[in-house]
């Protein structure tokens, strides 16, 4: 095995490392993209820490790991469909991501993951929390994982987007709500096969999935509340404190996440890129 070219510092027990001695703004060889793929397999989510790039390098690195994914439910929204920019201005109730969840799991072929860029952060709060799926799966007993397996739940986007989600009137960074505006549904395995690393993991999160297939929705929320909580116990977790021109590069196979609401009186500016996924297996 060759040795890897970049430094790999784990910074929690279950998941996320920092990356040291690469440059994402340059033109990286195929090894250091391969070794950085590596640490994202075995690590779920990624930080680079004093990075300068702009949208565009930005989206090379990306494209680095796969097609760029456009979000329906910000398209036409912001100046370039390839990026999110997500601004929290102080005095917003709510901010994107602020419960555990893994990205736009209601469509068919969920984005395989996202690199989120620091552009002004606050002194404090405004942290990033990640928890393992790999480890949420693992940690369940026997006769749970048995009644998981052949399980689907349904992921809808009608939480965060559209008319009735109505989050444009509580925060700067909007979503699609226009009356032409639809949801979409995708039914996916709640027990996951990552088409990389080939392990098991629970693939549920509060943002998008409303139940199981085949049961009504109060049928299925014990049950869902139940693996909801369990996915983010503090042993499953690690917490990214950012500073300007930090990176965040998660497996959003692998990895949920949350954006801490707590910058009180401070603006911070993130830019995001996902990359294209796989259909759910
Ligand atoms: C997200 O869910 O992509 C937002 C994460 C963050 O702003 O920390």
């Amino acid at each position: 095995m060759r040795n890897s070219r970049i430094g790999v510092r784990p910074i929690a027990g279950a998941i996320g490392a920092e990356i040291d001695g690469v440059r994402i703004g340059d033109d990286l060889d195929d090894e250091t993209i391969a070794d950085i793929r590596q640490a994202l397999n075995e690590h779920c989510v990624i930080f680079f820490r004093d990075q300068h790039f702009d949208a565009a390098q930005h989206k090379a690195f990306a494209r680095r790991f796969g097609e760029i994914f456009i979000h329906p439910n910000y398209q036409g929204m912001q100046a370039d469909d390839e990026i999110i920019t997500m601004r929290r201005e102080p005095g917003d109730k709510h901010i994107v991501g602020e419960d555990w969840h893994a990205d736009t799991t209601m469509v068919a072929a969920p984005p395989m993951g996202a690199i989120l860029y620091a552009i002004e952060v606050p002194p404090y709060g405004g942290d990033t929390c990640f928890a393992s799926q790999y480890l949420a799966y693992e940690t369940l007993s026997d006769g749970m994982k048995q009644t998981l397996a052949g399980l689907r739940a349904v992921h809808s986007d009608r939480l965060v987007a559209g008319p009735t989600a109505a989050k444009n009137a509580v925060r700067s960074t909007k979503v699609r709500e226009d009356d032409a505006w639809r949801e979409t549904i995708s039914t996916h395995p709640v027990v996951r096969t990552h088409p990389e690393t080939g392990r098991k993991l629970l693939f549920v999160n509060r943002s998008y999935t409303v139940g199981f297939e085949g049961m009504t929705e109060a049928e299925s929320k014990p049950l869902l509340e139940y693996l909801l909580e369990h996915g983010h116990r503090p042993e499953f977790t690690c917490r990214f404190r950012w500073q300007t021109g930090s990176v965040a590069f998660w497996d959003n196979r692998s990895a949920k996440h949350l954006a801490v609401h707590d910058a009180g009186p401070f603006r911070r500016v993130m830019r995001r890129v996902q990359i294209a996924g796989d259909p759910v297996y």
